[in-house]
């Protein structure tokens, strides 16, 4: 069957996984204080306007609640599936996943079938966001590994900004298509991203893996080397492959647990904090709950429109803000781009809670209708306040947020990368989860604290990533493994090389994909290839 081989779209159609990751975050935000919404869904009768109360809290919390919940539990089982039947083929079940919850949701009559359309839309959620990178770092060349996984980020912060704005949009329509249309509507990139699969080809590594040589040799000839299956790149890939294929069949222990394996526990360890982390920068109190942020701010009435066109210019940010990361990314490094991310997020964090906590009065009782909204600020210190929030998302979204995904896949030999990075994923959505909820109740508690925690949280990921992450930027993914073996001179046990010590060798890698895949090799490199393909047979 017909299948493309440019890397470019592939990671386009790849992506769309994390526009539907993005529609999960911004699906409920401008919805929920809609009349149609809360009529539908009333479980607390009316107003003295005579309008519907909607759902009570504790249900309108369960409500959001089941995306991420469902999310995580997708995550996590989406190793099993993907290493059983393929990484293309899961994100495929994914997609399909997602079109039945958008049916559930979009023709929800009540509660219960709105919660259960959530978790499966989450459900199918969970499977892409972890299962895409891996499918991606897969099949693309190392140099332009971080570009390419960097995608997912940027269509996750897309898929929130388009969500947010027809949302916004539908709100204005009467009835029930105020939130019919919006939901009905989501269906559509899974179809798109269930078609556009069936031209991609599988993961050459998973063929691999699967004992189907000829076909991974096929797919790295396709994306590589323009179906050249002769070109030096595709021949020293193939080799390193099976060279990892074969130590991994003698050595594997194939499941879950040998995550927890001594040695095995520092990469676990790097992988899933790398996601608990960039849930713990505080970025979704930005995504969820900004507009009670800028009310505080005093940009309107609590709910008014007066916040959603600030708010939508933070969404905005993120998706332009995203863009630096994916042309320099493979350039600059995974340590870098994390370490300076979390300098500045730390600093806004502080600048904000310095802010309030000097020029903000507590809000008097019953002065907004949410009481997280705990504060007030105004004048020069408020519109502080906005620009430090902006610069927050602005230095999230081309650090922490890209390299979240692009990080945990490189760290994890073949056969524990499916599994290992659905933990990872799945450690993304309970925090997710758990921050959800937490939030609000800081804010109404401890109020400005609340930033105090989380400039703490940046302050400890710093320390955590100079100290614990290796630099893995271009590497193939074969050679990341050495990083991580102990038994080499200066390395820690159980650990391997110090992460202070690792290095983007962007250059030499560069160097070398460019002369193989153009097969602008010196005369004596050529026969070198030439040898080795007699000796070792057309398989290799
Ligand atoms: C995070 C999400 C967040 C989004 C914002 C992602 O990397 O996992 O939780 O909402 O970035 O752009």
């Amino acid at each position: 069957m017909f299948k493309v081989g440019n890397i470019y779209f592939i990671a386009a159609v790849a992506v769309i996984g994390g526009a539907l990751f993005g529609f999960d975050i911004s699906s409920m935000s401008a919805i929920i204080s809609t009349q149609p919404y809360l009529c539908q869904f009333n479980q607390q009768g009316f107003n003295e306007k005579g309008e519907c109360r909607g759902p009570t809290d504790n249900v309108q919390g369960g409500i959001t609640a089941a995306m991420p919940g469902g999310s995580w539990l997708g995550a996590l089982v989406s190793g099993i599936a993907s290493d059983r039947l393929g990484r293309r083929t899961s994100i495929q079940i994914g997609s399909v996943i997602w079109i039945i919850g958008s049916i559930i949701v979009c023709a929800a009559v009540n509660v219960p079938m709105l919660a259960v359309g959530r978790i499966v839309n989450g459900f199918s959620v969970g499977i892409c966001s972890a299962q895409v990178p891996v499918y991606i770092s897969e099949i693309s060349p190392p140099s332009k590994r971080g570009r390419l996984v960097g995608f997912q980020q940027w269509a996750i912060t897309w898929g929130i900004l388009i969500m947010f704005f027809i949302c916004y949009g539908c709100s204005f329509l009467d009835g029930a298509a105020a939130f019919r249309v919006p939901w009905g509507l989501q269906a559509i990139p899974a179809v798109l991203l269930f078609l556009g699969l069936c031209i991609l080809p599988e993961s050459p590594r998973w063929l691999a893996k699967k004992d189907r040589w000829e076909e991974a040799k096929s797919v790295l000839a396709l994306v590589h080397s323009k179906g050249d299956t002769n070109s030096p790149w595709v021949i020293r890939e193939m080799e390193e492959i099976r060279e990892v294929v074969e130590f991994e069949r003698a050595n594997a222990d194939v499941s879950y647990f040998e995550l927890f394996t001594p040695k095995m526990l520092n990469r676990t360890s790097i992988g899933v904090f790398m996601q608990i982390w960039s849930q713990l920068t505080g970025m979704n109190v930005m995504m969820y709950y900004i507009t009670y942020v800028f009310t505080m701010a005093g940009l309107a009435e609590e709910g008014g429109n007066g916040v959603l066109l600030p708010s939508s210019i933070q969404f905005i940010i993120n998706v332009v803000m995203t863009v630096p990361a994916l042309l320099w990314m493979d350039r600059w490094g995974r340590r870098p781009t994390l370490l300076t991310g979390a300098f500045f997020m730390c600093l806004w964090l502080c600048v904000n809670a310095g802010l309030f906590a000097v020029y903000s009065r507590p809000a008097r009782p019953n002065e907004f209708t949410s009481t997280a909204v705990s504060m007030s600020i105004s004048g020069a210190p408020a519109k502080a306040v906005i620009a430090s929030t902006y610069l927050f998302v602005a230095s999230f979204a081309p650090t922490w947020g890209p390299v979240s995904w692009v990080y945990p896949p490189e760290l994890f030999p073949l056969r524990l990368r499916g599994k290992a990075v659905a933990l990872a994923t799945s450690a993304n959505w309970a925090f997710n989860f758990a921050l959800a909820y937490f939030v609000p109740v800081a804010f109404t508690n401890i109020s400005w604290r609340t930033y105090v925690i989380f400039a703490t949280f940046c302050a400890a990921m710093f320390l955590h990533v100079f100290f614990m992450f290796p630099e893995t930027a271009n590497k193939p993914l074969e050679e990341v493994d050495e990083i991580f073996d102990d038994t080499k001179p200066g390395a820690i046990k159980y650990i391997g090389t110090p992460a202070w010590k690792t290095r983007n060798t962007r250059l030499q890698v560069l160097k070398q994909e460019r002369r193989e895949t153009r097969n602008d090799l010196s005369s004596e490199e050529k026969i070198g290839y030439q040898e080795h393909k007699e000796t070792t047979g057309p398989g290799a």
